[in-house]
């Protein structure tokens, strides 16, 4: 029975990755969440299927993060399968270019440091905790949901000065993916980074403000691809992306990919 853990799986992309894999009984699903503020209709998706589990935990305390890992392993008999990171964090000043931030310095350290915590450095605690686990998988997987904007080459393209600490964060946390995958090699463990494209969620609603906020986001996207028209659903975001999943083997370890498996990224 092929295992899953799904971090930050209450709403969004999480939400679907547990959707969908919980849909073939064959998966067993570990969704693991902050919060049961925002988890209703994970809850109410675990009611009708018994191949799915909602675990609390903190993604920043590596203590809780051993204790959920050893109430995974008690259930799986001690192995992992495919560790699937998606939790993240966006943070505020968003639409201040680096310079912007002259004079404003104390806004600049929240900007900066919040979303590397959440993006970076609880990913290695995550990892970490489950590394165990999934060394005595099958699969032998650990995927991390990065974004477009934390590539070097789209942002030089579209030209997109702000969103530092977002950005910032998801670059380091594709390149910590790609040191997981030079170190746990010999392990038979398999690393991937994913941008799953421009997606319907209520992080991509909070963005868009506006009409206009919508107009402009894609006017920016067609620098890089002229044929952006809008944000797709997140069933087809994560239909693409376990495809993607699927075929992801020692030759592509450590790579960055959008959720076409290629560097077409919306
Ligand atoms: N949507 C897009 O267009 C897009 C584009 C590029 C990349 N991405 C990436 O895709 C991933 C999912 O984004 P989304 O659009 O689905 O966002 P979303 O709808 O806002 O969902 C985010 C999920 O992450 C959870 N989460 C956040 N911080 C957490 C923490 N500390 N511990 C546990 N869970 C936490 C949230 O839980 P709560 O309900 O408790 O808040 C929620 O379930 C992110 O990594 C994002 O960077 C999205």
């Amino acid at each position: 029975m092929p295992s899953w853990v799904i971090v930050g799986a209450t709403r969004g992309i999480g939400f679907e990755y547990v959707n969908q894999l919980s849909s073939d009984s064959q998966n067993e699903v570990f969704a693991l969440i902050r919060s049961q503020k925002t988890a209703g209709p994970l809850n109410e998706l675990a009611v009708s299927r018994k191949n799915i589990r909602v675990i609390e935990t903190n993604i920043a305390n590596p203590a809780k993060l051993k204790e959920t890992a050893e109430q995974i392993g008690n259930i799986t008999g001690g192995k992992l399968d495919v560790l699937v990171y998606n939790a993240f964090f966006h943070g505020d000043s968003g639409e201040l270019t680096p310079s912007a931030f002259t004079g404003r310095e104390e806004e600049l350290e929240p900007h900066f440091f919040e979303p590397l915590k959440v993006n970076a450095l609880h990913v290695i605690h995550t990892v970490n905790a489950l590394l165990p686990l999934i060394k005595q998988g099958v699969e032998k997987k650990i995927i991390y949901i990065s974004s477009a904007s934390g590539d070097l080459e789209v942002t030089r393209i579209i030209e997109l000065p702000a969103v530092i600490g977002y950005s910032v964060s998801k670059a380091a946390g594709t390149m910590i993916m790609t040191k997981y995958a030079s170190e746990l090699k010999e392990d038979g463990i398999v690393t991937l980074s994913i941008s799953p494209g421009w997606v319907d969620t209520d992080a991509s609603k909070a963005a868009l403000t506006s009409p206009e906020a919508f107009t402009a986001m894609v006017s920016t996207l067609r620098k890089l691809d002229p044929n952006v028209k809008g944000m797709i659903s997140p069933k087809e975001s994560v239909e693409s992306m376990l495809s993607v999943i699927k075929s992801l083997d020692k030759n592509n370890s450590g790579k960055f990919l959008s959720h076409k498996g290629n560097l077409d990224w919306f």
